[in-house]
C-alpha cells in the first residue's frame, strides 16, 4: 500500500462496513421467471463480485455477493413462448384488459416492489458501486415513475374515451399493445433505467420478455415474487445469461415485436440487425453520448465549475447524460482549470455509504485499463493531466483524472468514456464547439454556460437543431422524467419520458362506422351494454 493509498483510503477494512449497509447473506440466485413460475436452474452460474474491495491489512480482496443463472437459447425460448401464449396474437387477457384493471395489477406491484426498498438499494449500491443516497434515489425516482406513468395513461385514456366524428365517419380511436416485447437496461442504472422501459410496456398491454443488464443484476432476485403474483402468467418473463445466447437467438426467430434497449450501439445494432423482418420490429434506444459544456468568457464561474463537477463527474462520469468533454473559452481557461481542481479535489471519495460521497469504485472490470489507455493516448498527443493523483488506479477505483489541452488528435475526444476522465479544450472562436457537436456522431444533449442572453439566444437556434436538449447554465440531465429523453444521430432510437414511452410502446388502432340507422343502433348496444373493453365511453377517475 502506498502513501495515496493509505491517504485516500477508499476501500474499507470488513470491521468499516457499518452494520445496516451489510447484506445479510450472499445471494445464489437459481431462480428465473417463465411463465408465472419461478423455475429452478441448475445450471451454470455467473459470480457476482462488488466493485468495492475489502483492504486486509493492504491488500485488497473481492467482496463475493453472490451468483445468477446462466441461461441459454432452450429457456430464453420458453420464456418467448409463454409471452407469446399470453399474447395469444393479440387476443389474450392481457393485452384486451381495460386500462382500469391493468392499472390495479400495476398498483398491486408497486405496493409488494416498495416492500422490498431497503433490500434493492443496498444491493444496488454493493452491485455497481453507486452511492447509498443515489441508490436510495433511484429506487424512489423509479416509483415515481410509476405513479406519473399511471396518471398519464389515465390522461390518454380519458381523451380517448369518446368517438370523434369527421365526414359522417365516427370514431374511437386508443392506443393498443404491439406484441412481444425484450426490455434490456444499462448497468449504470440497472433499476431506473430499465423499469422507464418496462413499465410503460407492461402497462400498455404488451408482454415482456426482460434481461437484466450486466452488472445489477441480483438486485432484481428481490422483486421476483412481485412480478409473478401481480401479473398474469406469461405476461412478465425474467431471464439471464449472455445477450448472444438468449436474446439474440430470441432476435433471429423473428417473434419479437419490440426491441427496447438502453446501451451500446455496438450490442443493439448486432440484435437489432439479426431480426429477420425489420419491417415488423418497432425499437426504442437509448445508446451512447458525448455531451459538451461550452463555457462562455462571459460565463458565471463559479456556477460553471459547480455544474461542470457535476456534469461531469456524479457516479465518476457513469451516466448516458455526463458532460463528457468541456470547452472553454481560451481567456478564461487557465481560472477554470484551477476552480475545476480545487472543487474536485474536494469532491468526497471512497464506500458507497459513506455521507457526501461522489467518487466510488467502477464496477466494469476493465475500465481502469480503458481509462488508462485514454490518458496515455492523450498524452502522447500533447495533453497533461493537470491535477495531483489524476488517473491513479487502485484496483476497481479510479482518481479522476482531468486532461488539457485537449485535441482531436486524442481519442478522448471523440470517444465516450462512461469514466472518470475529464477531457478539456479551449476554443477561441464559438465555430470550434459549434462544428464539434456538428461533426460528432452522438447528438443527445449540451451545456450552454454564459450570461450575454443575445450570445445565448444566437447559440441556441442552431444547437437545437443538433442535439435534443440544450442546457443553459445547468449541467446535461435526464430529469425530470416527464420532459422528452432522446437524441439525434447514433444517441438514440425513438423518445422517452413518462406520457412519450406510452406511445412508443403502443400504436393507435380505432374502431370507425359510418353515421346509419343500423349502425347507431348496434353500437348504442354495445356502449350502454359495455360489450366492449376497447369500444367504451367510461371516464376513467
Ligand atoms: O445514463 C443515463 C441516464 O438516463 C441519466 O439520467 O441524467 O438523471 O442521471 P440522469
Amino acid at each position: 500500500m502506498n502513501e495515496l493509498e493509505k491517504r485516500l483510503s477508499v476501500f474499507p477494512t470488513e470491521e468499516q462496513i457499518p452494520a445496516e449497509m451489510r447484506i445479510a447473506e450472499m445471494l445464489d440466485q437459481r431462480e428465473y421467471l417463465v411463465n408465472g413460475e419461478l423455475k429452478t436452474w441448475a445450471g451454470d452460474m455467473q459470480e457476482v463480485f462488488s466493485p468495492v474491495r475489502i483492504n486486509n491489512n493492504g491488500t485488497y480482496t473481492k467482496k463475493r455477493l453472490g451468483s445468477f443463472p446462466v441461461l441459454g437459447e432452450k429457456e430464453s425460448f420458453e420464456a418467448l413462448a409463454a409471452a407469446q401464449a399470453a399474447y395469444n396474437l393479440g387476443r389474450g387477457a392481457w393485452p384486451t384488459m381495460p386500462v382500469k384493471k391493468r392499472i390495479e395489477h400495476m398498483l398491486r406491484f408497486t405496493k409488494m416492489m416498495k416492500e422490498k426498498r431497503n433490500d434493492v438499494v443496498k444491493l444496488l449500491m454493493w452491485e455497481i458501486g453507486k452511492s447509498y443516497k443515489d441508490s436510495e434515489k433511484e429506487f424512489d425516482r423509479t416509483i415515481e415513475y410509476i405513479f406519473d406513468t399511471i396518471d398519464a395513461l389515465k390522461n390518454l385514456d380519458r381523451d380517448s374515451s369518446r368517438l370523434q366524428l369527421k365526414s359522417e365517419i365516427y370514431a374511437q380511436i386508443r392506443r393498443g399493445p404491439l406484441g412481444v416485447t425484450v426490455c434490456m437496461g444499462p448497468y449504470n442504472y440497472p433499476l431506473n433505467e430499465t423499469f422507464a422501459l418496462l413499465i410503460p410496456a407492461l402497462i400498455m398491454g404488451n408482454v415482456v420478455i426482460f434481461k437484466p443488464a450486466k452488472h445489477g443484476v441480483l438486485l432484481i432476485h428481490p422483486l421476483l415474487n412481485a412480478f409473478k403474483d401481480c401479473f398474469p402468467k406469461g405476461v412478465i418473463n425474467v431471464i439471464y445469461g449472455s445477450g448472444k445466447d438468449t436474446i439474440a437467438k430470441l432476435m433471429e426467430s423473428g417473434k419479437v415485436d419490440v426491441f427496447s434497449f438502453i446501451g451500446s450501439s455496438k450490442i443493439a445494432n448486432i440484435l437489432k440487425k439479426s431480426h429477420p423482418r425489420p419491417n415488423r420490429l418497432r425499437s426504442v434506444m437509448g445508446l451512447e453520448a458525448k455531451n459538451p459544456a461550452i463555457v462562455l468568457p462571459n460565463a458565471d464561474l463559479d456556477l460553471a465549475v459547480n455544474e461542470c463537477i457535476l456534469g461531469s463527474l456524479s457516479f465518476n462520469g457513469q451516466r448516458c447524460t455526463a458532460l463528457k468533454i468541456i470547452f472553454v473559452h481560451e481567456n478564461i481557461a487557465a481560472e477554470f482549470n484551477k476552480r475545476y481542481i480545487q472543487k474536485l479535489e474536494a469532491l468526497k471519495m471512497g464506500s458507497p455509504w459513506m455521507d457526501g460521497v461522489m467518487i466510488t469504485a467502477l464496477p466494469e472490470a476493465d475500465k481502469p485499463k480503458y481509462i488508462t489507455e485514454l490518458i496515455e493516448d492523450a498524452k502522447s498527443h500533447g495533453a497533461q493531466v493537470i491535477n495531483k493523483d489524476g488517473g491513479t488506479v487502485i484496483e476497481s477505483f479510479v482518481y479522476p483524472a482531468v486532461l488539457y489541452p485537449v485535441n482531436k488528435n486524442m481519442r478522448v475526444y471523440h470517444e465516450e468514456q462512461f469514466g472518470p476522465v475529464v477531457p478539456i479544450c479551449t476554443f477561441k472562436d464559438i465555430e470550434e464547439p459549434i462544428q464539434y457537436m456538428v461533426d460528432s456522431n452522438f447528438g443527445q444533449q449540451v451545456s450552454i454556460f454564459g450570461t450575454d442572453p443575445e450570445q445565448l439566444a444566437h447559440l441556441i437556434d442552431p444547437l437545437v437543431n443538433q442535439v435534443c436538449r440544450v442546457n443553459l447554465n445547468s449541467q446535461c440531465q435526464r430529469g425530470p422524467d416527464m420532459y422528452p429523453f432522446n437524441g439525434r444521430k447514433d444517441s438514440a432510437e425513438g423518445t422517452l419520458s413518462v406520457a412519450d414511452a406510452l406511445r412508443v410502446f403502443s400504436i393507435r388502432t380505432m374502431v370507425a362506422f359510418k353515421d346509419n340507422e343500423l349502425n347507431k343502433k348496434v353500437l348504442s348496444e354495445i356502449f350502454e351494454e359495455r360489450k366492449s373493453n376497447f369500444l367504451s365511453t367510461d371516464y376513467l377517475l
